[in-house]
């Protein structure tokens, strides 16, 4: 373990932070150690995913995802024309990995298995036993030290075969991904007992179909963003329920979903127009993966059908844009999950909108008709899409609480949370967020009653940053990805965070305490 004791701070430091803090780089609301501490029962955990740090893209018999092939094909698609081939090298340094997650004094580690390295074509009908043994020891090794493995079947990193095919748009993947999980299970449901089925489908199938900012850019705006919704619902609620049948009885694990979102806000709280937009965002971005696996009633939400069949009418189509569920399949999906996997990292302004430049036709973007802004109040320390707005992550689990009865019963546990920068061991910025984002979730838990039981930070360290490459971080470790040996190095907000998860408390006060340490020595 490290030892995160204050250091004393001298007269240079005490200069550079309140500069620091006149920059607004610094808690300015709250100072000392927080008045809330988290439960007992919460668990502290760090997140990854494979093609963001495991590299070794074509060894140990490992096959090709769309992630490998599509930035191979396009080098220039990344902003540092970069790739995945190596990325933080995990596929060989997974012990040091593990020594890290361990030095963090976390419960939890949530990583994701890639599909293509246990069966290369994506199929049953090739096993790469290598790839199995890879994840195997890893399970053994986190659960001998007492960490849990919470593992994401799908980060995605799509197997080539089935992209060329239509990736989730086409509806037989969803048969050939059941029999990937089925593996999974078999092979190491006697270890794993949290299982995500898929990440993010909402920014997935958005980035993928719509705005074509993740690989491999399809292009298929208004259509296929809702049979990639649609077929992406449909593949985790046959998982479930395929665990839940074959595997629960004997393995007793939890299995979800993790499902992102930003918090919607209205531009002007005193427009009932700009509430109304914040409300259809929320619902066409989050509800409409929430409603049909959380709500009483199941399904889309109401508003989401109204919208896009109303819209889908306009345009000509003689049936909706967003596909129907059968009874069977809303039943299926009713219910499907253990707990509440959610993704959170910064929030939107919204008002009504008929049309913006940037939104094409047909597509999610027109079918929302919400104008998306930031406050200029809310800093924005690295990738132009992360705002800092730490109450946003309170309001947000506030919406999922009030909106479905059922998370009174199964938590929420926040499985990504987040700053980038752009590099460098004393990100006081990191600290900063964590602390606050993370008391948001105090006073959610105490003042507010949100059945919040788990955090995990995004990311344990720097990696590929998708269509970002390697620009921008978000590591409690920097990674340094020009050494043959990728050096993995603690930031400041590493030492923070373990002392958070020892104390169970935020220090607010920690740069303070914790400048002039020399973190190096302290490997
Ligand atoms: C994804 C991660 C990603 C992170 C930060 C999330 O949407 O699940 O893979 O790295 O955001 O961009």
């Amino acid at each position: 373990m490290w030892s995160s004791s204050a250091v004393a701070p001298n007269t240079a430091v005490l200069l550079t932070l309140s500069l620091l803090q006149l920059a607004g780089g610094s808690s300015d609301v709250n100072s000392g150690i927080s008045n809330y501490s988290f439960p007992d029962d919460f668990i502290f955990g760090v997140s990854t995913a494979a093609f963001q740090i495991e590299g070794g893209w074509n060894e140990g018999g490992k096959g090709e995802s769309i992630w490998d092939t599509y930035l191979h094909e396009h080098p220039t698609v990344t902003k540092d024309h970069s790739n995945g081939d190596v990325a933080a090298d995990s596929y060989h340094h997974y012990m040091e990995d593990i020594e890290m997650i361990k030095k963090l004094g976390v419960q939890g580690y949530r990583m994701s298995i890639s599909w293509t390295r246990i069966l290369p074509n994506g199929t049953d009908n090739n096993i790469n036993q290598e790839g199995v043994k890879y994840y195997r020891t890893i399970f053994e090794e986190l659960v001998k030290a007492n960490i849990t493995p919470v593992v994401t079947l799908y980060h995605w990193d799509m197997p080539t075969p089935f992209m060329n095919l239509g990736g989730w748009t086409n509806a037989k993947v969803v048969d050939y991904f059941e029999d990937y999980a089925r593996l999974a299970f078999n092979l190491y449901g006697d270890l794993v007992k949290m299982w995500l089925t898929l990440n993010e489908p909402h920014f997935h199938c958005f980035s993928v179909y719509e705005t074509d900012v993740l690989a491999p850019a399809f292009n298929a705006p208004g259509l296929g963003v809702y049979l990639c919704t649609h077929n992406s619902l449909l593949a985790h609620a046959r998982v479930y329920r395929m665990y839940e049948k074959e595997f629960k009885p004997d393995q007793k694990g939890k299995v979800s979903i993790v499902l992102d979102a930003s918090m919607g806000l209205p531009k002007d709280p005193n427009k009932p127009e700009d509430v109304e937009a914040a409300e259809n965002y929320l619902q066409m971005n989050l509800g409409m993966f929430a409603h049909p696996i959380y709500s009483e009633e199941g399904d889309y939400p109401r508003v989401v059908r109204e919208k896009v069949n109303n819209m889908s009418r306009l345009q000509g189509y003689s049936r909706s844009r967003l596909p129907y569920f059968t009874d069977e399949e809303v039943t299926a999906l009713r219910g499907s999950a253990d707990f509440f996997g959610l993704n959170h990292y910064t929030s939107e302004l919204l008002s009504p909108s008929v049309m913006e430049p940037n939104w094409k036709v047909p597509s999610l973007a027109q079918d929302t008709g919400v104008k998306m802004e930031t406050d200029p109040s809310w800093p924005m320390p690295g990738a132009d899409w992360l705002y800092v707005y730490p109450p946003g992550i309170r309001k947000l689990v506030n919406w999922l609480q009030n909106n479905y009865k059922i998370l009174k019963k199964i938590p929420i546990i926040i499985t990504e949370n987040g700053l980038t920068d752009f590099g460098g061991t004393k990100d006081y910025d990191r600290v900063d967020y964590y602390n606050d984002y993370l008391y948001q979730l105090l006073l959610a838990i105490h003042e507010d009653g949100c059945n919040v039981k788990g955090y995990f930070c995004w990311s344990l360290m720097d990696d590929m940053e998708w269509g970002d490459g390697y620009t921008i971080k978000f590591g409690l470790y920097s990674v340094d990805f020009n050494s043959p040996n990728r050096t993995r190095t603690p930031k400041l907000s590493a030492y923070n965070y373990a002392n958070i998860v020892r104390t169970r408390r935020i220090d607010f006060d920690y740069i303070k305490r914790s400048e002039g340490l020399n973190t190096t020595a302290l490997k």
